[in-house]
């Protein structure tokens, strides 16, 4: 896929709406990147980067540690301000700057590396919060909705509920934090590295709670991720970051970029071994 095809993918993305009835790759567009730079320590890490994140679509971020993943994440939410480019919410109603007076908070959940559990509250106190902050429910009816997250999220047991994060396993605060990412029933979720840390197990049955919650929720899911099993296990996209080129070099579903993407692109995707061009000519 050539270099460009970032910016081809979101022009086409554009313009649907007139055609047919979509499909689960033509879905309505719930965020808009348009030309965004990413500096960090006075650096430019990337430029130029323009993208579409559409409804219900698992859209997976790549590229080598440092190449700035976590700072595009943070720019989507509007916890950082682009100094140049913009990003917006375009679903339902007009168009919204995620960095301007009325951003999407409610609309975009957000479950990062570091920004864990609050350690001082329990599991049930975590999920609650963005409730009490965002929703006029009372107490029970607050309860009732952050059970239920968890039991989405893969802890029914009610005494989760009650426990200290402390007390739970790594893959369980992930879960507990993806339930307190939810319960605003936000379109879009956002993972920051979910299964870093995980056994394989473990990450494989976060990967399974993100294809219910796409396939039964309907969540969009921007998910950073460098595991190779997860990605081809729930991406439909891929936005490849190069760390040398200093922009997205290909956006597209992780199989075919794989197979017919930019070199640097098969490289990461096949662990640095793409299969041989010519395999007869290797078993001669
Ligand atoms: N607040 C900051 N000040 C200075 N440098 C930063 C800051 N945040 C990130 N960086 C640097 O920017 C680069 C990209 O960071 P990050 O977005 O975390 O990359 P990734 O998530 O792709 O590994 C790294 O080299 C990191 O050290
Ligand atoms: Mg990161």
């Amino acid at each position: 896929m050539p270099a460009a095809s970032s910016r081809e993918h979101s022009a086409s993305a554009g313009r649907l709406g007139s055609g047919p009835a979509p499909g689960p790759h033509d879905a309505e567009v719930l965020m808009r990147v348009q030309g965004l730079s990413l500096h960090a320590g006075g650096r430019e890490l990337q430029r130029d980067l323009s993208f579409d994140v559409r409804a219900g679509e698992v859209l997976a971020i790549c590229g080598a540690s440092g190449c700035g993943k976590s700072t595009l994440l943070r720019h989507m939410i509007g916890l950082q301000t682009p100094q140049t480019g913009r990003v917006t919410w375009v679903a339902g109603g007009e168009p919204r700057d995620v960095h301007g007076d009325d951003p999407p908070r409610r609309e975009i959940g957000v479950a990062f590396q570091a920004g864990a559990l609050w350690s001082s509250m329990t599991v049930g106190e975590n999920v609650m919060l963005p409730l009490e902050l965002y929703a006029d429910l009372d107490e029970a009816q607050r309860e009732q909705q952050a059970r239920f997250k968890l039991a989405l999220a893969g802890l029914p047991d009610p005494a989760t509920f009650d426990a200290e994060p402390a007390s739970l396993s790594g893959g369980m605060r992930k879960r507990a934090a993806i339930a307190r990412a939810l319960v605003l029933d936000p379109p879009l979720l956002c993972l920051d590295e979910p299964s870093a840390g995980l056994d394989p197990l473990t990450s494989a049955r976060l990967d399974d709670l993100l294809l219910r919650l796409k396939h039964e929720v309907g969540t969009a899911i921007v998910l950073v991720t460098h595991e190779l099993d997860s990605l081809f296990a729930v991406a439909d996209r891929l936005l490849f970051l190069d760390v040398d080129a200093g922009t997205a070099t290909a956006l597209g579903p992780p199989a075919e970029l794989r197979d017919h993407g930019p070199a640097a692109v098969r490289e990461f995707l096949t662990r640095g071994r793409p299969p041989a061009a010519h395999p007869s000519e290797e078993t001669a």
